[in-house]
């Protein structure tokens, strides 16, 4: 099994332009680090619709909502392509609406399997359009997974056309929740608003925070996620480098203090990724131009090697192992 890297350039769902970049960001923190990283690797990409930034946005509650559905689909059918190709995709991608996208794509290669997610983030990205307080479609991928539009805490009026939309990107891949809260675990979020605090504690979502964190270690986290996520037949790591401290992230959209440094991120994604069930990790949010030494991409650059090595190396094994004495 082979990893395939699939590269999103899509900005589209954040507030700040310049998360396109952040692939290339990547590569050449990667060349200047003397890696030979994206030489190893087959890459393709999924198109963007950026240049549609420049156009009036008609959708204040979520922003550029139209487009962004075209791009998911995109990243949906790329997925699960990759996935039924037999390849693990590897996403690397501007914004984090793209998630959506790809935990679509899981679903529709694997519609009979429980799915569990891992949300790497300072932020819970459960909003909807109806409780969103910046319409950037980057804070809702989550809501699209669960089908979750949290109306008991409703605060805009999005227009008809923005529901419907909105309804169509909850369908993308296999039509329903692709995703149930009890499979879903946070990691470092901290920075939300009293809309997703009031809907984690309903839905009684588990979130490790630094504190937690630093008293258990980046292992023993892992293996309690893997406890909690037992009834899951995949697991896939979605990273927001923002999880990290803003210290070691200045070069991310919505940077946040008290999060991970770059060793433990690096520890955490090595712990969770040997697991055999987890079949995709994605990395999203680096944003260059807002980082003049490129320190972000290089710190994200580490964590990424040291993820794609623990995912490689329990492919290898696997590999092994059924090629072992009954071939
Ligand atoms: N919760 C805020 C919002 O909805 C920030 C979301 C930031 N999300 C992200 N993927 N960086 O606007
Ligand atoms: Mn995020
Ligand atoms: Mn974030
Ligand atoms: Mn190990």
């Amino acid at each position: 099994k082979r990893i395939k890297l699939i590269e999103v350039r899509s900005e589209l769902g954040a507030g700040t332009r310049g998360a396109s970049l952040g692939i290339d960001a990547l590569r050449i923190a990667c060349l200047n680090k003397g890696s030979d990283y994206f030489r190893r690797f087959n890459a393709v990409a999924v198109p963007d619709l950026n240049h549609v930034l420049f156009d009036k946005n008609h959708f204040p509650y979520a922003k550029h909502i139209d487009s962004v559905y075209t791009v998911l689909k995109g990243i949906a059918n790329t997925v699960e392509q990759t996935l039924r190709f037999g390849e693990f995709p590897l996403v690397l991608a501007g914004d984090h609406s793209n998630a959506a996208g790809t935990i679509a794509g899981i679903k529709a290669a694997y519609p009979q399997k429980t799915l569990g997610v891992v949300w790497i983030d300072a932020h819970a990205d459960i909003h909807s359009p109806y409780t969103t307080p910046s319409g950037n479609m980057h804070g809702m991928p989550l809501a699209m997974a669960l089908n979750e539009d949290n109306r008991a805490l409703q605060r805009n009026e999005p227009e008809p056309e923005t529901e419907f939309f909105w309804r169509r990107l909850q369908n993308l891949g296999e039509p329903g929740p692709k995703l149930t809260p009890e499979h879903l675990v946070y990691v470092m979020v901290r920075d939300t608003q009293q809309e997703e605090d009031e809907l984690i504690a309903r839905l009684g979502i588990k979130n490790y925070v630094l504190d937690e964190f630093r008293a258990k270690g980046p292992k023993l986290v892992a293996r309690e996620i893997y406890e909690r996520l037992r009834f899951c037949d995949l697991v896939y790591v979605s990273f927001d480098v923002d999880s990290l401290d803003s210290r070691f992230s200045k070069g991310t959209g919505t940077p946040v203090e008290a999060g991970l440094n770059v060793q433990e991120a690096i520890s955490l994604c090595h712990h969770l990724l040997e697991n055999e069930r987890v079949v995709c990790f994605e990395m999203v949010e680096i944003n260059p131009t807002l980082d003049s030494e490129n320190t972000m991409a290089q710190n994200a650059f580490d964590i990424l090697e040291a993820a794609t090595d623990a995912i490689q190396e329990r492919l290898r094994l696997e590999a092994a192992t059924s090629r072992g004495p009954r071939g």
